[in-house]
């Protein structure tokens, strides 16, 4: 679906989960959201938060499990994604501390197996993710799933490619700083999902876009893969889909 612009998307977006949520409150049951990082799911955030605050949406039976983060990264570091999303949505609404699942980027390298088996058994336990929310890196990956990622990949450790790593130096102060690794929920995770809707906005993500839903499936555009799922939704403005 394209827009125009990115704002009136994210309130719907926003709206499509916040009737999830109400949905599953009204039997009693907990909504598993699959939440992302980066500047395109913010105005999502922004809105249920604003939702939060005037129409007392409750985020009392949301557990959320989050895509990825940089490893190692220490919880309280500004670039972590610990950080953006208490930043941006945990600290402005009421979801339980013990609800919410960010990959652990403090993790030590001999647990950091079992830990990602963990994370995966968690989010299978909870019946699987409700709703997976993405966004799109220009090297196709989603998550952190870079180039060369399997359809069946599981939460695991994954190293960067150089291109994400250009693409957050600006927020670490140049490329040495960024980490070379991350932990991931995998392809296999994601395509689990009930329902996913990947954002793109403006015209740096234009060819990574057009390759993602006209390319063929590979694993050289990981991406691609969503082309085989089948509740998903590409939410596009105008920039991002000029090259369809
Ligand atoms: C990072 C995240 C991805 C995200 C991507 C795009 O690489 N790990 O999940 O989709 O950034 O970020 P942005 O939305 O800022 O373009």
């Amino acid at each position: 679906i394209i827009f125009q612009e990115s704002k009136e998307p994210s309130v719907l977006v926003a709206n499509e989960i916040a009737s999830l949520i109400r949905t599953k409150e009204a039997k009693n049951e907990v909504c598993v959201l699959g939440l992302a990082t980066g500047s395109s799911p913010i105005g999502v955030y922004q809105e249920l938060v604003r939702q939060h605050k005037e129409e007392g949406l409750s985020f009392l039976n949301v557990v959320t499990f989050n895509l990825d983060e940089y490893y190692p990264m220490e919880r309280s570091n500004l670039q972590s994604y610990h950080y953006f999303m208490h930043d941006h949505l945990f600290n402005h609404v009421n979801i339980l501390p013990e609800n919410i699942n960010i990959p652990d980027g403090t993790i030590s390298t001999e647990n950091l197996k079992a830990y990602c088996i963990d994370y995966e058994n968690k989010i299978k336990a909870l019946g699987g993710l409700d709703f997976q929310l993405l966004g799109i890196g220009r090297t196709g990956h989603i998550g952190f799933n870079e180039p060369g990622s399997h359809l069946n990949s599981r939460t695991r450790s994954i190293t960067l490619d150089h291109i994400t790593r250009v693409d957050a130096a600006p927020d670490f102060l140049g490329i040495d700083n960024v980490p070379r690794k991350a932990i991931t929920m995998g392809i296999g995770t994601v395509m689990d999902a009930k329902r996913v809707v990947l954002l793109g906005w403006g015209n740096n993500k234009a060819g990574i876009l057009q390759e993602t839903i006209e390319g063929l499936i590979s694993s050289e555009v990981p991406a691609t893969y969503l082309q085989e799922h089948t509740n998903t939704t590409f939410i596009l403005d105008e920039g991002a889909s000029s090259e369809l």
